[in-house]
């Protein structure tokens, strides 16, 4: 609180985006761990976002799934123009979540509000691994998997990674695999630990973690103290063109040293 009224928000955004080596961060006043409002804020920079960095011509962009990104893509407003369409994909498929915070969903429901187009990417989860193979070999799929792998703009969150494991019900082994490596964060089926290095990674179809460095327009949305820790880890190697939407609680504690 009083680091804030000394600095003011526009210094927190600026120092946490010189922290992270980061293009920008936008910083909402409060926790969203304890004012859901807040989330809806994170909505509206990010349309916000998109208004500006979108450029004008065909855009593929790929979503995340998540319970912040569900809430945020209800926060879209109209962004088409004469020379600019955009086409919302998944950015990766079946890495186990409920139906509605699915990326699927998510990529659904920012394309209405945003007036673009959408592309769903049906694989379903728990399949052999030889059933995987031949569905990746289905024209439909491959369609998309094309349409991703072009996408100039992501659109992602950040969670904690134990908490991601549970959630995602992997196995004892695999939790306990991820407390061996000190896992804390976790962000596109990717765990990462304290220093930001990838320890473990979710085998599933779409963007790679390489890929994103080559994508323009990057956007992570994630806040929270409870969340400062895992952004903290992500957001050390994140691309340097990321944009970062969190909230005070999340920076205070970052900034503070987690
Ligand atoms: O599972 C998709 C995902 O975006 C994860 O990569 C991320 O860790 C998580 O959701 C964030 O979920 P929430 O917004 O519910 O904390």
């Amino acid at each position: 609180k009083i680091m804030n009224q000394l600095l003011g928000v526009n210094q927190i955004e600026k120092q946490l985006a010189e922290y992270f080596g980061i293009k920008r961060c936008v910083v909402v006043a409060g926790d969203s761990d304890e004012q859901p409002k807040v989330v809806d804020e994170f909505g509206e920079a990010l349309n916000e976002a998109l208004m500006q960095l979108l450029p004008e011509t065909q855009n593929i962009i790929a979503v995340m799934g998540g319970t912040t990104m569900a809430t945020v893509a209800e926060h879209l407003t109209n962004l088409e123009t004469d020379t600019r369409h955009n086409l919302f994909v998944p950015a990766r498929g079946g890495i186990g979540e409920a139906v509605t915070v699915q990326a699927n969903s998510i990529s659904a429901m920012m394309a209405t509000k945003a007036k673009g187009n959408y592309r769903a990417l049906y694989v379903p989860e728990q399949l052999s691994l030889a059933t995987y193979n031949s569905l990746l070999q289905e024209p439909s799929i491959q369609e998309v998997l094309g349409l991703i792998s072009q996408a100039n703009c992501v659109i992602h969150s950040i969670g904690r990674a134990l908490h991601m494991a549970a959630r995602r019900k992997m196995t004892e082994e695999e939790l306990l695999m991820l407390k061996q490596k000190n896992a804390v964060a976790e962000s596109f089926g990717y765990f990462f630990d304290e220093m930001g290095k990838v320890v473990y990674k979710v085998p599933r179809i779409g963007l790679e973690l390489k890929d994103i460095q080559d994508i323009p327009i990057v956007i992570a949305i994630a806040g929270g103290h409870s969340k400062a820790k895992a952004i903290n880890a992500y957001m050390k190697n994140a691309p340097e063109q990321t944009w970062l939407i969190t909230d005070e609680a999340a920076a205070n504690v970052i900034l503070k040293g987690v």
